[in-house]
């Protein structure tokens, strides 16, 4: 749903989450701020869960960390009994420092440098996706040294082409990700996984991209690793234990954007395992990767506006405190969002361009925005669906510090992420000291 469970309008258009008004929360916090609302956290964890659960063997969701991850997060995914992808030494320290265990997380990334891989084998991470043949020698080098077999999955890139923006696509043939089931790619990096001493090939993975909004193409991905399983039963008696297919279904940004039911595609996928089963073998556990559809429709940002301007020709300017340093989604893909206005009255509305405060004339976060006519600097305005992929690809762009994180529960307010100071923003910075003339430093 467009909106976080939890959300509601009075009669006067003032909007609450998690039961406290949002201009309470830009008041004690400050703005810009991201929300998250506990309830949806929840609804969405359990609908995956329950859905997976159904399955025989149960499937496991590994939620993406790439999407959002903070300690309290990652604490919050280990007390619900969710698994974890993380994508780096970066992630995979924020989870340990959440408490997350790490036989319960799975490195992926298409470069990990020898010292993430050292690091996520020497915490016993419970399973590394290897993305090229340089992985998987490192891999298997790295484990030997450490007396250690490493338990892996292979990444394979299936060639669907899923329909989404071209820069959220990973599953074509000349993906930068995996290894090319054309030209015997796939089949050579098999047969060399099987040959190593210290890894074990126990399952594989395909990811065929984000904000996808119909069931075919996972159903599509997910028989492409059954058939490449089978063909490796057939040759050598393998068979996968674990078959992990990717990212979760998409969200709705737009009221038009009607993403796959979670139970009916688990269920054509629960089909597809058992019909791909050859007799005599387990069926594999199916894995999932959701990240976006667990935590983007729990998320709102909250912005103040800062001004109004109409330009020679007409057009009109809402500017607001925040944007691409908190938002790059609408500069980076065209993503499309939806805001709305606290307190409004009446029902005037207008189209007005929804911009950003950064430096750049591309830091637009909504084109044409249909707001009330009465919007006004000072108000308070709420971009919809910000739980995925902002706060994690924020900057320090303009060196704006970035907003805190603010989880919103039954009429309470607790900081996940503390907002950045000016402070913070230079806190990394060395100070200048002069250059002899030689220049010697
Ligand atoms: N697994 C793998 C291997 C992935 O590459 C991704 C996302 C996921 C899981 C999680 O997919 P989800 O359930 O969130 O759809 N920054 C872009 C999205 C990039 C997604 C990259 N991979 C955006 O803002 O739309």
């Amino acid at each position: 749903m467009l909106y976080p469970d939890s959300y509601q309008v009075d009669g006067a258009g003032r909007i609450s989450l998690g039961g406290i008004r949002i201009a309470e929360l830009a008041e004690r916090f400050g703005t810009p701020l991201y929300l998250l609302d506990y309830a949806t956290l929840v609804h969405r964890v359990d609908a995956y869960k329950n859905a997976l659960n159904r399955m025989d063997p149960p499937g496991t969701a590994y939620y993406a960390g790439k999407a959002f991850l903070c300690r309290a997060m990652a604490g919050f995914l280990a007390e619900r009994g969710l698994g974890l992808d993380v994508v780096s030494g970066g992630e995979l320290a924020t989870a340990l420092a959440g408490g997350f265990d790490p036989a319960r997380i799975l490195l992926h990334g298409n470069v990990k440098t020898p010292e993430e891989l050292e690091y996520a084998l020497s915490v016993g991470v419970g399973l590394i996706v290897v993305d090229s043949i340089d992985e998987l020698r490192l891999v298997d080098g790295l484990a030997g040294t450490m007396g250690k077999t490493a338990a892996i999955l292979l990444r394979l890139t299936p060639g669907i082409e899923a329909h989404t923006h071209a820069f959220i696509q990973t599953g074509q043939f000349d993906s930068k990700f995996g290894f090319g089931m054309a030209d015997g790619i796939a089949d050579r990096a098999m047969e060399e996984a099987l040959e190593r001493k210290h890894v074990r090939v126990i399952g594989l993975h395909a990811h065929i991209g984000s904000q996808i909004l119909e069931s075919d193409p996972f159903l599509a991905n997910a028989e492409i690793l059954f058939r490449f399983s089978q063909q490796w039963h057939h040759r050598n008696g393998w068979w996968p234990q674990v078959l992990d297919i990717g990212g979760g279904v998409g969200v709705h940004y737009g009221p038009d954007d009607t993403p796959p039911e979670l139970d009916d595609l688990v269920n054509r996928l629960s089909m597809i395992q058992s019909e791909w089963t050859p007799k005599g073998c387990a069926k594999p556990r199916l894995l999932l990767e959701p990240g976006r559809s667990i935590v983007g429709e729990a998320g709102m940002t909250l912005y103040r506006v800062g001004a109004v301007k109409t330009v020679p020709g007409g057009k009109c300017y809402v500017s607001l405190d925040g944007g691409m340093g908190d938002n790059i989604r609408p500069a980076l893909y065209q993503a499309p969002y939806v805001a709305v206005v606290d307190g409004a009255s009446g029902n005037r509305t207008m189209e007005a361009t929804l911009a950003g405060r950064y430096c750049e004339s591309g830091d637009i976060l909504i084109d044409r925005a249909r707001l009330p006519a009465s919007i006004r600097a000072g108000d308070l305005v709420a971009v919809l669906v910000t739980g995925a992929y902002n706060y994690s690809m924020a900057s320090n762009y303009n060196r704006v510090p970035r907003p805190g994180v603010v989880l919103v529960s039954n009429g309470q307010a607790r900081e996940w992420v503390r907002r950045e100071t000016w402070e913070d923003v230079a806190a990394l910075d060395e100070p200048w000291q002069a250059v002899d003339p030689e220049g010697f430093i």
